[in-house]
């Protein structure tokens, strides 16, 4: 056994151990979730006159630097319920005074349930997923609970998320009851893998997602996020498996990843600002979208957005900005540079008249203002003759759309076309298919 998981045990022990008489700690501080049984060790060190023991003990919480879930019970096994577990790890690591990783290791499956975990945390905790998490294949399991999460990190700031595991969703119990592939059925919508709620100084790298309920990983409410190093995977004909999702974030850079899904492949929706995506491969999916905004008439805003350096293959939309009619609000200042199409339906969209409901949407006097958007670079082959379609609002015409050495021909070698309504382009460089102007 290691000295390392030695101390260890003796520190869980110790958390065991360390009973209500440390509670009041807790209930006095603003915001700290923890359970009871939790012993917050650095609280101890300054309630207590530093006795040989206590010194010892202090010295060991502040080693609680790997929270491993097997030793919380975690099974493993792909069958047994490792949800408490989990929830168990966590907790521990998220009191930890030490900069702490919870160890989720490799060559197993742990499943779980829907299961949130809380900070705000003592230190920083990075999240090691080396084995696979995956997802109860019972939706009974999410009764009582939101149907629309599996995994929740909330109001944890510092975290990182890493590992090279996977986080297998388990998706085609939910896709089989979808209302998109199932008219009979209800819309009820299935959760999100992954979801990260209001964490600051957040980095998630090196994961496997695969089979998605529905999004494979949101990011809401999150400031300075780096991700990268992802590869999710769903089938071109699973329901709303969007691979990364971004709403009311800010300073969210995405790079170096692989997003083969049903969906859209990165989806930027309102309250987003200044969101960079390099190096990006989609396909199959629905491309890269900044959208839907302004449904119901919501005022929705998103500006500062750079996809650079993407490859879409076979997707259903290129790179595309889709807001409904009746709406509010912006999408400015975006820039869509250094991108190769191959085989993809509709390579550069904007659809101010986006239409995804059972009943037609008729135009209104509101519009998401569309503003200063540049394509730079824009090259391959598009699966419809359409290979620039500008659908804006006739009362908020699209302004300052910019192309610079953009060349697109369909896939069987013909010349394709440019589609435009209410919008003047700018056009600079060689822009093939030339632009109409309308
Ligand atoms: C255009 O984009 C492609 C694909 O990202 C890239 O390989 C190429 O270097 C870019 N060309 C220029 C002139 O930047
Ligand atoms: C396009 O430019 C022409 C000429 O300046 C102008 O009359 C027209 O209103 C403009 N259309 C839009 C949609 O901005």
């Amino acid at each position: 056994m290691g000295v390392q998981k030695i101390l260890f045990i003796l520190g869980f022990l110790l958390l065991l151990r360390g009973g209500d008489s440390q509670e009041k700690t807790f209930s006095s501080g603003t915001s700290f979730h923890s359970s009871p049984h939790i012993t917050d060790f650095s609280s101890m060190r300054k309630l207590s006159p530093v006795t040989g023991n206590e010194r010892r003990r202090s010295t060991l919480g502040s080693l609680l630097t790997v929270v491993n879930v097997k030793d919380f019970g975690a099974r493993g096994d792909g069958l047994s319920d490792d949800t408490k577990a989990f929830t168990a790890a966590w907790k521990a690591a998220c009191s930890s005074s030490a900069h702490v990783t919870m160890l989720v290791p490799e060559r197993k499956a742990y499943l779980l349930k829907p299961i949130a975990f809380s900070g705000p945390c003592k230190s920083p905790v990075t999240v090691a997923i080396k084995g696979t998490i995956l997802a109860s294949g019972r939706i009974s399991d999410w009764d009582g609970a939101d149907r629309r999460l599996w995994m929740l990190f909330k109001e944890v700031d510092g975290l990182r998320v890493e590992g090279g595991g996977t986080i297998d969703g388990n998706g085609q119990v939910w896709w089989k009851v979808s209302c998109k592939v199932d008219s009979a059925q209800p819309c009820k919508g299935a959760p999100t893998a992954l979801t990260f709620k209001s964490c600051r100084g957040l980095t998630v790298n090196d994961l496997r997602f695969k089979n998605s309920q529905q999004m494979h990983v949101t990011f809401s409410k999150s400031a300075n996020v780096r991700i990268s190093r992802l590869t999710i995977s769903a089938p071109g004909n699973s329901p709303n498996t969007d691979g990364i999702h971004v709403t009311g974030s800010t300073d969210v850079k995405i790079s170096d990843s692989f997003i083969r899904t049903g969906d859209d492949c990165i989806s930027i929706v309102s309250g987003s600002s200044s969101i960079t995506a390099t190096n990006i491969v989609c396909g199959p999916g629905h491309g890269i979208s900044i959208g839907s905004l302004g449904a119901n008439g919501a005022e929705h805003t998103v500006s500062d957005v750079l996809v650079d350096t993407a490859r879409l293959e076979g997707t259903t939309n290129g790179v595309r900005i889709k807001t409904w009619q009746g709406g509010k609000g912006y999408a400015r200042n975006i820039i869509f540079r250094n991108i190769v199409m191959d085989n993809v339906r509709n390579p550069i969209i904007i659809d101010q008249n986006y239409c995804d409901s059972s009943k037609p949407c008729s135009e209104q006097k509101s519009a998401v203002a569309v503003s200063g958007v540049t394509y730079k670079n824009v090259t391959g082959t598009s699966a419809t003759a359409v290979a620039m379609d500008f659908d804006c609002s006739r009362t908020v015409p699209c302004r300052g759309i910019t192309l610079q050495d953009v060349h697109l021909v369909t896939a069987s070698g013909a010349s394709a076309e440019s589609f435009c309504r209410n919008v003047n382009l700018s056009k600079s460089g060689t822009v093939v298919p030339s632009t109409c102007s309308s």
